[in-house]
């Protein structure tokens, strides 16, 4: 890197490394933690600032602050352009749609309620946490034309569900079920009644509801487009514990079996599968030591982590009519994982 493309939170974990004043830096802060460089090969292409949603509070804003003033003199420099991957939306892609976003109050969700916001949709944003949903609408206002509802309540209720669809409305054009939640690693032996039923729960049993109970407009419609969020925890036994794993291979298989089914009604019906993302999704307070001492070496091998923006990126493209030829398709969106 320049002398003159100073180093930002905004600038990539790969530049920062690279830089002969902030590697040692960053190099620094992991030696505090106990972590080597290793642990930051698949996040080289990720801005700075993602450590602080990854890290799930052990590295605040402050710390980010403090390494961007010890590389520049002990100020904050003005952001330059940043470097890596940019989201670019496509205005209008969405306008006169209603979607429905599930999870919409962080990660995932949150960016892909946001990208169709800003492409012209009127979407109903679901989450069980309200204060972090009003918090997301109140930072969309004024950027947005299209309207955003939200809905606060838990999908794995009828109640809920019900006051997603009255929210919505008559006209329901697509729906993301991205809301979900991790298991805690165990293998199956150890995985408790509490563990399986609130995974099923939410990842599962949460999504066919509500994905049961907006068909009837979309097919009334002949046309609807419905993304269900995997996981690379669907396409494989080594990225999670078996609650979480049965959990996703089931929403592969509920997103074929509708594929079929709503198919000949216009309605697709597809999945996206992340690899890694860095969103603060949180563990369970306890993981099984056994199940994540099994899974670390193949994590371990993730090539990259990933955005939210970049998730939804994938997201939207199915949601929207670009996704015109697709139904029943599985988009593994995880930079080549996958492949490995
Ligand atoms: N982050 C990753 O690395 C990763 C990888 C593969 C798949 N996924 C999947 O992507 C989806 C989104 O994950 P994320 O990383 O953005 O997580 P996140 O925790 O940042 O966001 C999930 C959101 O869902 C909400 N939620 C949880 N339970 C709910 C319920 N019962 N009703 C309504 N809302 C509920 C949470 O409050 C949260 O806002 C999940 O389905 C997850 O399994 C994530």
């Amino acid at each position: 890197m320049s002398q003159k493309t100073p180093l930002t939170a905004s600038s990539i974990i790969g530049a920062w490394l690279d830089s002969e004043v902030g590697g040692p830096l960053v190099r620094g802060l992991l030696a505090a933690s106990g972590a080597g460089e290793e642990t930051l090969a698949p996040l080289r292409g990720l801005p700075l600032l993602q450590l602080i949603a990854l890290s799930q509070g052990q590295m605040p804003q402050s710390v980010v602050d403090d390494l961007v003033r010890a590389a520049n003199g002990g100020v904050i420099p003005e952001e330059a352009a940043p470097t890596g991957w940019v989201e670019k939306t496509t205005p209008g892609r969405f306008s006169g749609k209603t979607v429905i976003v599930t999870g919409a109050a962080s990660g995932i969700g949150r960016a892909t309620a946001a990208r169709i916001a800003r492409e012209g949709g009127r979407v109903v944003a679901v989450d069980i946490s309200a204060d972090k949903l009003t918090e997301f609408a109140a930072s969309l206002e004024g950027h947005i034309e299209a309207e955003i509802v939200t809905v606060a309540g838990d999908i794995t209720t009828q109640e809920s569900v019900d006051a997603i669809v009255a929210a919505a409305g008559d006209r329901i054009d697509a729906l993301a079920n991205v809301a979900g939640i991790n298991d805690d690693f165990s293998p199956l032996h150890e995985t408790t009644d509490a563990m399986w039923d609130r995974v099923l729960a939410v990842n599962v049993t949460g999504a066919f509801r509500l994905t049961r109970a907006v068909l009837p407009a979309m097919i009334a419609a002949g046309a609807g487009s419905i993304v269900n969020i995997a996981s690379e925890a669907g396409l494989r036994g080594s990225a999670s514990g078996n609650a979480y794993t049965t959990s996703k291979h089931a929403v592969i298989g509920m997103t074929k079996s509708a594929a079929f089914m709503y198919g000949p009604n216009g309605v697709r019906v597809n999945a996206v599968a992340p690899g890694g993302v860095a969103t603060g999704i949180p563990f369970p307070p306890h993981v099984s030591e056994a199940g994540q001492a099994r899974l670390q070496p193949f994590q371990a091998s993730i090539p990259t982590l990933a955005t939210a923006e970049q998730l939804a990126a994938s997201i939207t493209f199915l949601l929207s009519d670009d996704g015109v030829n697709l139904n029943g398709v599985v988009l593994s969106s995880d930079g080549g994982w996958s492949v490995q």
